[in-house]
């Protein structure tokens, strides 16, 4: 038996332009043991690019030190290679300017294009645009990366992207943004 499909859309049910009080049973306890959301502005003074490499820079959006998850964007400033690399984990990115791809793969990422990685996948992320790419990253667990002969060199999880972070803020006298951490 097939379940028939809803042909009457009801969400959004409210357009109304004011904050609206709404039921909750649980209202103490997420009070008292719910994690606050955050926010992080466009500025540099928010989140500096740190440089990754000679061509590349990372903006660092956040930090979840529970489930091993770091957010950012990866920015490859003209053509150029981010090198071979493992994941132990997933990943969720959306191409937001230029272009970028995988040597292993036949597909080209512009503006708008999303990409999902899978633990266990290898790859090498190049860009053949001018102006490079920017990719919003949100990875979840460890990235092995490789030199040009296969041999292992480092893994990448959420500690070194905190250290990447809290070392460039140090170096700059930069205030570390607790906007960061959840
Ligand atoms: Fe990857």
């Amino acid at each position: 038996m097939t379940t028939p499909s809803i042909t009457r859309m009801t969400a959004p049910p409210s357009t109304a332009y004011k904050i609206v009080d709404v039921p909750e049973a649980y209202a103490d306890v997420i009070k008292r043991h719910g994690i606050p959301g955050t926010f992080v502005g466009a500025s540099e003074k928010e989140s500096p690019w740190v440089p990754f490499g000679a061509n590349a820079a990372i903006r660092h959006l956040l930090f979840d030190t529970r489930h091993n998850i770091f957010s950012n964007i990866l920015w490859i400033k003209t053509a150029g290679v981010i090198g071979t690399h493992k994941h132990r984990g997933t990943v969720v990115m959306v191409c937001l300017e230029g272009s970028a791809r995988y040597l292993e793969y036949d597909w080209v990422a512009g503006p708008g294009g999303f990409i999902y990685e899978t633990p266990g996948l290898v790859h090498t992320l190049v860009t053949d645009h001018a102006d490079g790419v920017k990719l919003f990253g949100w990875l979840q667990g460890p990235i092995e990366f490789y030199d040009d002969k296969g041999n292992f060199v480092e893994t990448l999880d959420v500690w070194w992207f905190i250290n990447h972070y809290e070392s460039y803020c140090r170096a700059h006298g930069i205030p570390i943004n607790k906007e960061l951490y959840i």
